[in-house]
């Protein structure tokens, strides 16, 4: 039996994370929830936006659920993004976030990529100043850190075609994003012979990311562009609505949906669970249950492949009419 700690967050979080534990439930895995809060309406209520109890539950639980976390574009005294603080309070150094071809409108063939994002340091460590009108942040690379992080990327690369891109902006920061860069690089080639690794400016990373995806295999990268990179992966294969990620330590670990609160949509009952229920897949599959991770994953696909979609995919279904077709697809293969 294994213990889920879920925490839905904030927003849409409380409409898919339910989502996806519905569906687990009904595939009667053997599986335990506990419950955990966090975020900005946690904040508003207790004044800390991740209380000690969560950090507890996330430790103990041997996976963690999570949906998604407000956090306000301005500095509110004492407050602190809930999925960074637990990410670095945890060291959950791997942000691992998958982007593959689905039977979806506007989906770009040929795709399998994946994303592997350094998840504790560079300018999300957020320190930033403000002397009258200048602002100043800073960017922490550390060779620890992108040497971890570089080990990651090179081992999942060993399970699939065995390509890295190591992402960066060397040639105009060659003191961060260089030592990120030399670091990575050294660690694939040294530790990892049977991996090829290629250097690509993030820019151009970018261009090449939107015209030829399919050349793509793994990309390792500082925590900003692998942000951005991988909301722009998303969008080539489906959009924010299908996309899952984890974060791991060597520890611990909370996958959750790439995705944020989306308040546009929240409480309406329309958001999109497929990102987090591809997200419990890869769960499941961390927990060692490949198997049912995989049919759950090609239950997801089949519905859709054949509908009924959810809003952003074009279609009108709502989250719950979605959540029981999936688990129809899944009881019934
Ligand atoms: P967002 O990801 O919440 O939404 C972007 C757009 O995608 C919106 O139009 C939204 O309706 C749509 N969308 C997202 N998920 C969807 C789903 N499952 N189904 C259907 N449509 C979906 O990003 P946004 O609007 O930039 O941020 C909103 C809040 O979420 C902010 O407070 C931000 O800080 C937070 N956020 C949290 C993240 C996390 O917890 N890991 C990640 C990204 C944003
Ligand atoms: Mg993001």
């Amino acid at each position: 039996m294994h213990t889920i700690c879920c925490i839905p967050g904030d927003g849409i979080g409380h409409e898919v994370v339910p989502a996806a534990r519905r569906v687990l439930e009904a595939a009667e895995l053997p599986l335990r929830f506990v419950d955990a809060e966090a975020g900005w309406g946690t904040f508003e209520r207790l004044g800390t936006s991740v209380p000690e109890a969560t950090v507890k539950a996330v430790q103990d639980a041997d996976a963690t659920l999570a949906g998604a976390f407000t956090a306000p574009s301005a500095t509110i005294k004492g407050f602190q993004g809930a999925i960074r603080y637990l990410r670095r309070t945890l060291d959950l150094y791997a942000n691992v976030r998958p982007a593959r071809t689905r039977p979806v409108p506007g989906c770009f063939t040929g795709v399998d990529m994946l994303m592997v994002r350094e998840n504790t340091e560079g300018l999300y460590v957020e320190f930033e100043r403000r002397y009258h009108d200048i602002a100043i942040a800073d960017v922490k690379i550390s060779r620890a850190a992108s040497a971890r992080i570089a080990r990651v990327a090179a081992q999942l690369a060993r399970q699939r075609r065995g390509l890295v891109h190591v992402v960066h902006k060397a040639n105009v920061l060659p003191i961060t994003s260089g030592l990120f860069l030399d670091t990575a690089m050294d660690v694939i080639r040294r530790e990892y012979p049977d991996v090829q690794a290629v250097d690509v400016i993030v820019d151009a990373c970018a261009m090449k990311l939107v015209r030829e995806p399919e050349t793509f295999d793994v990309l390792v990268t500082t925590n900003l562009f692998g942000d951005i990179l991988s909301d722009l992966m998303a969008g080539l294969v489906g959009g924010l609505g299908i996309a899952p990620s984890a974060n791991l330590g060597d520890r611990h670990a909370i996958f959750e949906p790439v995705h944020g609160s989306a308040p546009d949509i929240a409480g309406r009952g329309v958001a999109n669970p497929t990102a987090t229920i591809l997200t419990a897949c890869m769960m499941l599959d961390h927990l060692g249950m490949r198997d049912e991770a995989a049919r759950l994953e090609a239950a997801v696909d089949r519905v859709l492949e054949h509908g009924p979609r959810t809003r952003d995919l074009g279609g009108d279904a709502d989250t719950a009419t979605f959540t029981d077709v999936v688990i129809e697809a899944y009881l019934d293969a």
